[in-house]
């Protein structure tokens, strides 16, 4: 059977991640968040107070880091790795939420990303979410998803998933960040977030998560 490459691209919440983890472990395959990717920048760049406006503090820092996902049998997720430190919680806080957008429409931090994330597939094999994997990190991924929802239920999802790791963030400020990071994700210069024109579009708002991996499972399954 052949390996294929599955990217799925689309906005923040509306269960990318959730979707690509099950759809890897049913298919078999590897699975990358590179969301995560650019969170790790975009901690990294803040401890290290990384000015985002000066190119040569960006290509300095960007040399420094080095990001792995190593699998945690105890919860059985693949967890993010900084040079080494996992900052796998760390990552998923507010304050890296607000800042992620702006880093990751840095070209230079774009091309870093983009770069490690094809090595990764280079084997294929692999499910891989994101903004851009269809249209530019894999343009010749075998099956392309390209997932949305809408606004009130992707705030309440992330809403809840906050919750599940005790950060209690409320529904309006959610909201604004979502609306936020859409804006700059979909408007910057380098690799917006735009469907590929052979992805299939999959609204997740009102079917059930299983039935999300379900459609993406069978389509896969008919590429293979
Ligand atoms: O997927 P997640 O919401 O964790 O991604 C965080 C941010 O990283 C996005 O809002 C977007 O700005 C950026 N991102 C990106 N390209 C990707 C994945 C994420 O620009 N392939």
């Amino acid at each position: 059977m052949r390996k294929i490459i599955i990217a799925i691209d689309g906005y923040s919440a509306c269960g990318k991640s959730s979707t690509a983890k099950m759809v890897a472990a049913r298919m078999g395959y590897a699975y990358i968040d590179t969301g995560a990717m650019y969170r790790a920048v975009t901690l990294y760049f803040k401890e290290n107070h990384v000015q985002i406006t000066n190119e040569k503090e960006v290509e300095k820092a960007l040399n420094e880091i080095q990001i792995t996902f190593r699998h945690n049998d105890k919860n059985n997720q693949n967890e993010t790795y900084l040079n080494g430190l996992n900052v796998e919680n760390e990552i998923r806080k507010m304050y890296i939420s607000e800042q992620v957008s702006e880093v990751s429409a840095l070209p230079q931090v774009r091309h870093a990303m983009v770069a490690q994330q094809q090595r990764m597939g280079k084997k294929r094999g692999i499910v891989m979410d994101g903004r851009d994997i269809g249209t530019m990190v894999f343009p010749d991924a075998e099956l392309k998803i390209f997932m949305e929802a809408d606004m009130q239920v992707r705030a309440v999802r992330r809403q809840q998933e906050l919750l599940e790791k005790k950060q209690m963030v409320n529904l309006e400020d959610i909201v604004k960040n979502l609306e936020h990071r859409d804006h700059l994700d979909t408007t910057r210069k380098e690799s917006p977030l735009v469907r590929a024109q052979d992805a299939y579009l999959l609204d997740s708002s009102y079917i059930t998560l299983e039935e999300q991996v379900e459609i993406v499972v069978n389509m896969a399954v008919s590429e293979i």
